[in-house]
């Protein structure tokens, strides 16, 4: 689908808000749940062009740089990290929209409103170490059923599998800053347009091609990876002469959005495995606001994303910050690193 600016001033785009309701079959039918869930979104949409402005004014605004304070994950918070998540939890709030957030930047979940329908986890704002030096960052959400409707919900009531997710998506602050939604059957992008502040639909259905020549991974880890990530890699940079039997590129951003996206767009494996760095800690990556939603979204495109013995949405959370390896993308590669994962004995893998 061709866009231009034009589309948009004549009003001929979609807006995020006439998608939802198509999607959500507000008009026809009797779906409360599904209002709210459009109202939520919407609500996402309001705070993620909060974000973007805040964002694009940086230095300007005295909002770049480090904070004096640690999230309960022991990492130094960026000001816009925490001002990211102040501005979701203040616009999700007063919504009234959602039963419960869980943030990256908040030890305990924040209880909101026991009568809603939904609880929302996210990573405020994704690729933090990127912010200082201008490049792509996000913000990830995901949104799964309040199933004790009225009770004021606990962390427990988060630690659902990724299957049950109702939506998922991302907001990538790049050059254009991208809506990348999935309600469950297909991954479609709106494109933010600053004057209005509508998000218009501007690209469907996002296929991942089952098959790819790019692959993404801090290498800078390589001498701690287990023998199936290290056999995978090996293989992708042997290239024509060895046994893929064809050449490989290499990508990494350092924001798992723009991995991610890049994956959407045009296939492509992100990996961020177990290692023996930190052998007691699971991956870097955390499963309720990142792994999850991640992959909600690219198997709603057609790809696979797993730990490497498992596929991440069958996972049931233990903990709000856990955290998980990830593996994702062309339906292929993930399938041959399962492949190298299941065909090696567990010492191997302590
Ligand atoms: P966050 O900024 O939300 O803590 O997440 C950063 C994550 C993710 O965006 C990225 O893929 C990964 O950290 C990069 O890790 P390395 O610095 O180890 O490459
Ligand atoms: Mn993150
Ligand atoms: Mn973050």
């Amino acid at each position: 689908m061709t866009v231009n600016s034009n589309d948009a001033a004549q009003g001929t785009l979609t807006t995020l808000k006439s998608y939802l309701d198509e999607q959500l079959g507000i008009s026809s039918q009797n779906t409360p749940h599904n209002e709210s869930l459009a109202a939520l979104l919407n609500d996402i949409g309001r705070a993620c062009r909060q974000i973007s402005q805040a964002l694009n004014h940086g230095a300007l605004a005295g909002i770049l740089g480090s904070a004096a304070q640690q999230n309960v994950q022991g990492e130094t918070q960026k000001t816009l990290d925490i001002l990211s998540d102040k501005i979701l939890v203040d616009t999700l709030q007063q919504g009234g929209h959602v039963a419960a957030l869980a943030s990256e930047e908040q030890d305990d979940i924040i209880p909101c409103n026991p009568d809603a329908a939904f609880l929302v986890a996210f990573d405020p704002l994704d690729g933090s170490s990127n912010i200082d030096i201008n490049i792509s960052v996000g913000t990830i959400f995901s949104i799964l059923p309040h199933v004790k409707l009225g009770q004021m919900p606990t962390a427990q009531d988060f630690f659902q599998p990724g299957k049950q997710q109702r939506a998922a998506g991302y907001v990538l602050y790049g050059p254009s800053t991208l809506l990348i939604l999935s309600l469950g059957q297909r991954v479609d992008v709106f494109t933010l347009d600053p004057k209005s502040g509508e998000f218009y639909l501007t690209a469907e259905q996002l296929s991942v091609p089952v098959d790819t020549q790019e692959f993404a991974i801090n290498t800078s880890n390589q001498r701690h990876w287990h023998a199936p990530v290290t056999q995978y890699i090996e293989e992708c940079l042997a290239g024509k002469t060895g046994i893929r039997g064809k050449d490989f590129n290499m990508r990494w951003v350092g924001s798992m959005v723009g991995d991610v996206h890049r994956v959407l767009s045009r296939g492509g494996v992100f990996l961020y495995p177990h290692d023996r760095k930190n052998p007691g800690v699971a991956g870097r990556l955390r499963l309720l606001y990142e792994a999850s939603p991640m992959s909600f979204l690219v198997e709603a495109a057609g790809g696979a994303a797993i730990t490497g013995e498992q596929r991440i949405l069958d996972i049931m959370p233990l903990q709000l910050h856990q955290r998980v390896p990830v593996m994702l993308g062309s339906r292929h590669e993930i399938e041959r690193l399962q492949g190298y994962h299941a065909a090696y004995v567990k010492p191997d893998l302590d």
